[in-house]
């Protein structure tokens, strides 16, 4: 995604580290764009661009390894500033005449680093800070001009500084929130040092990013799965600013969805953005195929299948489609690169329509983070309850039903699950809640109701904080809140007689029950 014309940026030069994007977003957090480059961009390429700075990302390899990654070394005589990041420094040590070589001890973890001097870059802190390091190799001997401007108990060299050249390097993560002070780097870096100006908006990045998808698209015509999350919703208005009418939007509706959910997508796109929306009305489908069936996986599988059934009958019926837009967004990146990770569940998302549908991908959110898309969705006039919605399964209630899924336990637990939506609303919890939703186990148990014996179903209340969904903690909802729950779900849900309320973190339980 290029940057408008002349506005200030920053590159980060990615040499494979797990934390580039963070650096690139940490930059973005300070007001300025950032560009993530290969390794391999060279020094020419960098100066036509003309970025403010230059940062060197970490990464996995040794700068001794046969064949690690290296910059071009005129990278270093363009008169832009870098700062080099773990590996980065490394790298710039070794290639400018430093020593480098492994570390007696790994360091991983909390570290206290000791600022030395006074350089531009640890402006406005000073003494013993608490960063976060991970790394095998140390940086012996800077190159020759280089100050040493922190220390480790470990290492001499924790930070180096060519204030006249306008070269640095640090050795711990300043991107990470375990280094609390880390911003302020970025800051020095970025404004002492690169002299940027720190004016970029979510509003600058929709139009790059408008930009980039005519770009992309030429005159081809898009379509868009929305699922109502906030992810495809955002993806859909933006690619709807760059391409108007070229793009059609599917709403497939599996049965499984919340109460009111449809009417919502319906209104916001079809009627409030006025969107091409093909709303399928699929639940038949769906049902059918899912009778009978218990297995979680089975269950997965089939809804994953039926959904690219639909889909592709439907892109069929548009004709002459060339890209198809995806809300894909950063962790969902990392997360599927991963091929060691043992498989938990099958997770179907929007995102794994086949690539035999020859279709090219449109992913304008691949950069950014939840909380980012969030805000993008603010700026793209997204209503509160679509850009504040809590992730939701692509499989939808039928995960949230332990067993065969039916017509009536979804009618059942689509009640039990709008009244807890509508009481953590109510409390003004759903913002810091990450998800909040009922189970209906197809257990029963003897109630009393009106001097009458009750023989009813179990609803599962859950309720889990997290800042991934990779690991999630139970939320410590307050007593009234479960009362109002329980007492309204039991009250008003035909056939519930009992509500739990599940006090189980992530490991050992999944956030989902299925
Ligand atoms: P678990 O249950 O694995 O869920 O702890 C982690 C997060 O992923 C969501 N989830 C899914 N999202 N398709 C999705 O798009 C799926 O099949 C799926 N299964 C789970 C879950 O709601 C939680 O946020």
């Amino acid at each position: 995604m290029s940057a408008q014309g002349g506005e200030e940026r920053v590159v980060v030069l990615d040499f494979g580290a797990q934390y580039n994007q963070l650096i690139a977003r940490r930059v973005r957090e300070c007001g300025v764009y950032s560009q993530i480059l290969p390794y391999t961009t060279t020094a020419a390429r960098l100066r036509e661009m003309a970025p403010r700075g230059i940062i060197l990302s970490g990464g996995p390899a040794s700068v001794y390894d046969p064949g690690a990654p290296r910059c071009d070394h005129a990278i270093f005589d363009s008169v832009i500033p870098v700062l080099g990041i773990c590996y980065g420094m490394q790298l710039m040590a070794m290639m400018l005449g430093g020593e480098v070589s492994p570390a007696e001890r790994r360091e991983y973890g909390k570290t206290t680093v000791h600022v030395v001097g006074h350089s531009a870059l640890f402006h406005g802190l000073e003494g013993h800070l608490t960063c976060w390091m991970s790394h095998g190799d140390v940086v012996r001997t800077p190159p020759r001009a280089f100050d040493v401007v922190a220390t480790s108990e470990s290492m001499l060299t924790a930070a180096m500084a060519d204030d006249a050249r306008r070269l640095y390097g640090v050795q711990f993560h300043p991107e990470v929130v375990h280094t609390p002070w880390g911003m302020q780097i970025f800051r020095n870096f970025l404004f002492g040092i690169c002299g940027c100006e720190g004016r970029w908006t979510m509003a600058s990045f929709v139009g790059q990013a408008v930009e980039a998808i005519r770009a992309q698209t030429g005159g081809g015509r898009v379509i868009c799965a929305l699922s109502g999350g906030v992810d495809s919703a955002v993806a859909a208005v933006l690619v709807q600013r760059a391409v108007g009418d070229r793009l059609t939007c599917i709403f497939v509706d599996h049965g499984m969805l919340r109460q009111g959910e449809a009417e919502q997508v319906v209104s916001t796109f079809g009627e409030h953005f006025q969107m091409n929306l093909v709303h399928v009305q699929a639940a038949g489908r769906f049902l059918e195929r899912l009778r009978g069936v218990t297995d979680p996986e089975e269950k997965r599988r089939i809804i994953g299948e039926e959904f690219i059934a639909v889909f592709e009958d439907e892109a069929a019926k548009i004709g002459e489609v060339e890209f198809l837009a995806q809300g894909t967004i950063y962790p969902d990146v990392i997360e599927s690169g991963s091929e060691t990770a043992a498989r938990i569940k099958s997770h179907h998302n929007v995102g794994g329509l086949p690539q035999t549908m020859k279709l090219k991908l449109v992913e304008p959110l691949r950069t950014l983070f939840k909380d980012e898309v969030r805000a993008l969705g603010e700026e793209l006039g997204l209503p509160e309850e679509i850009v504040w919605r809590q992730p939701y399964p692509g499989p939808g209630l039928a995960v949230r039903i332990l067993g065969e899924v039916t017509r009536e336990r979804l009618e059942t637990l689509r009640q039990a699950d709008a009244i807890v939506l509508e009481e953590i609303r109510r409390a003004g919890l759903i913002r810091s809640i990450w998800q909040s939703f009922a189970v209906l186990a197809p257990l029963r148990s003897v109630g009393v109701m009106g001097d009458a014996r009750t023989y009813g179903h179990l609803i599962v209340l859950r309720a889990v904080e997290s800042e991934d969904a990779m690991t999630a903690h139970w939320v410590r909802l307050p007593y009234e809140v479960l009362e109002r729950i329980s007492s309204r779900i039991s009250n008003e849900v035909a056939g519930v007689n009992r509500v739990v309320y599940d006090i189980t973190s992530k490991p050992p339980a999944t956030i989902e029950w299925e």
